[in-house]
């Protein structure tokens, strides 16, 4: 014999999946349940990622060199984001962290690696290494596939509003300050150029590397600001100091 408050329910689920609009009305709000808790709370959250020192803005030249980057299409081979994977850890270093990317608009991640990740290549290889890479790439590893991008070096560098790329990027949540908008067109030259003086351009952006890129100093070219760019990758964070470990531990736990 069937205890008579579960036949109550057994029937009460009969009478649910036998009326399909009543069926469709609570599939309603049970999935309905599941998506509030996952939305609601972004509406109370001012940031969904957490900041991790040492991550700024790009400076100038580095954005003029990113630009290239998608211009010249590079994404298309090469991802910019280490998954949490020993393979990939061992092979390219530590794993992405979401705020290395933060003031990326658009975010490079990419889909496909004909070549390697390059979300960690900056300070791996010398400046020569990379322009003479990037000029003829099958001199360096013969057998690789990428195309060779020698032109750069005899493009100079040509953007046409600095302030402009800085400005629209700030209205999109980029943290640039009134007076990085004022720099950018002096800071975009500085930082290629050694002798110039390049006033305060390293305490707006910490550990912005100052030099002169493609072994040309007499004038600033494309290879300069891609190479600048290619450099700084991932070496914002000191992703072994106790503060990144830290926060590495709440991300973990969340
Ligand atoms: C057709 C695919 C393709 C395109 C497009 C491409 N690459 Fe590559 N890249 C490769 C391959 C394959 C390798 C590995 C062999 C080698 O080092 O040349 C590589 C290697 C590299 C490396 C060395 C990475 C390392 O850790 O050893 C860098 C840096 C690089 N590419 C930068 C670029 C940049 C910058 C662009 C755009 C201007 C670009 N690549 C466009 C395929 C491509």
């Amino acid at each position: 014999m069937t205890d008579p408050a579960e036949s109550k329910t057994v029937k009460g689920h009969a009478k649910l999946e036998r009326n399909i609009t009543l069926m469709a009305v609570a599939s309603l709000i049970t999935v309905a349940i599941g998506g509030i808790v996952e939305i609601a709370p972004l509406f109370w959250i001012d940031n969904t990622i957490e900041k991790v020192e040492g991550v700024r803005p790009y400076t100038p030249l580095e954005l003029a060199g990113r630009d290239i980057y998608i211009r010249e299409g590079c994404y298309v081979c090469h991802s910019q984001m280490i998954r949490p994977f020993r393979d990939e850890v061992e092979r390219y270093g530590h794993y992405s962290l979401a705020a290395e990317s933060m003031y990326d608009h658009p975010f490079q991640w990419g889909s496909k690696r004909t070549g390697p990740d390059l979300a960690r290549v900056g300070g791996r290889y010398s400046d020569e290494w990379h322009v003479q890479h990037l000029t003829d790439p099958q001199s360096v590893v013969p057998e690789s596939v990428m195309p060779q991008y020698g032109f750069l070096k005899e493009n100079a560098l040509h953007v046409a509003d600095p302030s402009a790329n800085l400005t629209a990027l700030s209205r999109v949540g980029v943290p640039y300050t009134d007076e990085d908008i004022a720099n950018a067109p002096a800071d975009l030259v500085a930082q290629a150029n050694p002798d110039a003086d390049a006033g305060d351009l390293t305490a707006r952006y910490p550990k912005a590397q100052i030099r002169d890129y493609d072994g040309d100093p007499t004038r600033i070219t494309e290879m300069d600001a891609l190479v600048a760019y290619l450099q700084m990758l991932g070496t914002l964070v000191d992703v072994n100091s106790a503060a990144a470990q830290e926060e590495l531990a709440q991300e973990k736990g969340r």
